[in-house]
């Protein structure tokens, strides 16, 4: 995701900022750019690409003159990567410039009533409202004006703003996305983690959601939203470099999973209004849509499995059928595609050839193409008609986590857009649903809680030589997730099986060492998951059985039980896949193998 930096001291500003941005790539980023105040003037300075860039660029800041200025990598959320989008971006009259990590999720009506107001914008960013209001509502005293602006924003953001008026303050505001400020003799500094920090001293102040502050060459003043001026306790950075890199998780792959929260309500929060999905720059219509009979979505690994939870989704609130596809079959199969065909791929890096190459065909045989990708500006992200971007921010970990869940959390949301076209389901029952959507980042959190918990049972499986994922419908979809997360990353043979169909052959396999995974989440269909668990256990299985809360059926007949949150049922997978990425990260961490790389596997499958 993005990160900031920002500077104001008694030397010189450049060097701190592209030598903080350099300790900020790990955060992943497509641009990055600077902005320092010297002589009354900004020199903005911005690249497309690597901090390298920037520094053979300037010289590594050398012929950037000022002591205050702010810095950013830029991951690209609304715009594709480029020069017009990379911040800082400043107010057409040139007396702010502004630094954004986060989404302003109620940006669209802000640069509306801007743009009517004459306001001229030169990016597609939701970030450039930013100095635009400063601008707008500067009364001569920032306190009270940046009082009002921060009150108008909807959204998450860290801050870092400088104002011609007030040459040696830096100005940070916080929140919902990390600012940390640095505090030292010589300097004063911000930046979006303690990586970019740490090398310049080790007292810093964390910033709380709504919280802002004044820094200068000589010290910090600090406001809460009412812009009242409190104190702020100083801390000490214990964390290594690497650590913090991994926000103090020891792999990527565990950040990204309690990133979860975040990168779903990011993905969601700002598409849902009056109980309704709004797409941005959507070309497919409810009109287009009444004439589509077929919808397939196509896909690899996770992002096949996200489509299954999709399938079950769309057909059962749209009414349309709904087939998934692995990318690389449906590209050779000659598939029967028309213009009466919708054909969705789901892509994290946006990079994947088979599916690229499953979209082109589409495309070729006359179907309407959206691509639900979490890289702006990817292959595929441009070679569809329509886009839906999931909000996750770089992934790093190879085994996918919150780029599924957000994908996941997209099918919601085309399935109630879909239905509210088709007037498949009342305007109520829509907003029902939709606020239930709303409700899974809190309950994911309440799933992380188990963690513990799930690291002891994990020890269980360091030998294990085969397991066995079964469920129906969606439980189904989500054991086919669980499977994969287990084989990627911990190298244990696992499949996963339609709970109905282990009779048909698997359950031969069945025998004492070998555990079974039952996912249970369908009241109606207790007895037939309790038939199975029974079935595995009389051949000497060890069962596991997932459910939801408060449903103690399977207790007796199983030898451990996960529990998670009562949700909609057409919503469990985001919670009730959460355990088993967990599980399968322990059970790879008691193996001692490497979680975030695991052998022979890429994070994006660019060749067939
Ligand atoms: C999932 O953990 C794997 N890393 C893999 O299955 C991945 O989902 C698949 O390669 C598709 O990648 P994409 O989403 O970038 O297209």
């Amino acid at each position: 995701m993005c990160g900031i930096v920002g500077f104001t001291g008694k030397n010189n500003a450049a060097a701190f900022l592209l030598d903080g941005l350099q300790k900020l790539e790990y955060r992943g980023y497509d641009s990055a750019g600077i902005a320092v105040l010297g002589d009354g003037n900004f020199d903005i300075q911005k690249t497309v690409g690597r901090i390298k860039s920037l520094k053979d660029k300037t010289e590594n800041g050398n012929t950037v003159i000022g002591n205050i200025g702010i810095g950013h990598t830029r991951w690209a959320t609304h715009g594709v990567p480029s020069i017009e989008n990379a911040h800082p971006h400043s107010s057409e009259n040139g007396l702010f410039a502004v630094v954004h990590n986060g989404i302003i999720e109620n940006y669209v009506a802000l640069k509306e009533e801007l743009k009517s107001e004459g306001v001229k914008f030169v990016s597609e960013t939701d970030t450039e409202v930013v100095p635009h209001l400063l601008a707008k509502y500067y009364n001569g005293d920032i306190k009270s004006t940046l009082k009002k602006v921060l009150s108008m924003l909807e959204g998450s953001f860290a801050l870092g703003i400088i104002c011609k008026d007030y040459p040696d303050t830096l100005i940070a505001a916080k929140k919902f996305s990390p600012l940390i400020i640095g505090l030292s003799k010589n300097s004063n500094i911000i930046a979006s983690d303690v990586t970019a920090i740490a090398s310049v001293t080790k007292d810093i102040v964390y910033l709380e959601d709504g919280e802002f502050a004044f820094l200068t060459p000589n010290g910090a003043t600090f406001f809460d939203s009412d812009a009242n001026e409190i104190n702020k306790s100083i801390s000490k950075i214990t964390w290594d470099v690497s650590a913090a890199e991994k926000g103090g998780f020891e792999h990527f792959m565990m950040k990204e999973i309690f990133e979860q929260p975040k990168s779903v309500s990011q993905t969601v929060n700002g598409r849902i209004k009056n109980g309704n999905v709004v797409f941005e720059d959507f070309k497919l219509t409810a009109e287009k849509l009444t004439l589509i009979n077929k919808i397939f979505i196509v896909a690899c690994g996770s992002a096949y499995h996200a489509g299954m939870v999709g399938k079950y989704v769309i057909e059962d609130m749209a009414r349309i059928p709904c087939d998934v596809e692995l990318a690389s079959e449906f590209r050779y199969r000659n598939p029967i595609v028309d213009e009466k065909t919708l054909t969705i791929v789901i892509s994290q890096s946006g990079e994947t050839a088979d599916t690229l190459a499953a979209l082109n065909e589409a495309k070729r045989l006359g179907s309407h193409t959206i691509s639900v990708v979490n890289v702006v500006g990817s292959s595929i992200a441009k070679a569809s008609d329509d886009v839906i971007y999931t909000w996750a921010g770089p992934e790093i970990a190879v085994a996918t986590t919150k780029g599924y869940s957000t994908q996941v959390a997209v099918m919601y949301l085309f399935a109630a857009w879909c239905a509210k076209a088709l007037g498949t389901m009342k305007d109520s029952e829509i907003a029902d649903f939709l606020q239930e959507v709303k409700s899974i980042p809190e309950k994911i959190e309440e799933v992380l809680l188990q963690k513990d918990k799930l690291k002891e049972m994990a020890k269980k499986q360091v030998n294990t030589s085969s397991l066995f994922f079964i469920g129906r419908n969606l439980d189904y979809a989500i054991s086919l997730e669980a499977s994969l997360k287990l084989k990627e990353i911990s190298y244990i043979h696992s499949e996963a099986y339609a709970a109905g169909e282990l009779k048909h052959g698997t359950i031969s396999l069945i025998e004492d060492g070998v555990t079974v995974i039952a996912l249970s989440c369908y009241k109606d269909l207790t007895d037939k998951t309790l038939s199975n668990i029974k079935e595995v256990k009389a051949r000497g299985a060890f069962v596991i059985t997932c459910t939801q809360n408060g449903d103690t059926d399977f207790e007796k007949e199983s030898d451990e039980m996960i529990y998670i949150p009562k949700i909609d049922k057409r919503l469990i997978a985001s919670l009730e896949v959460i355990p088993f990425q967990i599980y399968s990260y322990y059970v790879s961490y008691h193996k001692g193998l490497d979680i975030d790389k695991p052998r022979n596997l890429a994070k994006s499958v660019t060749v067939e």
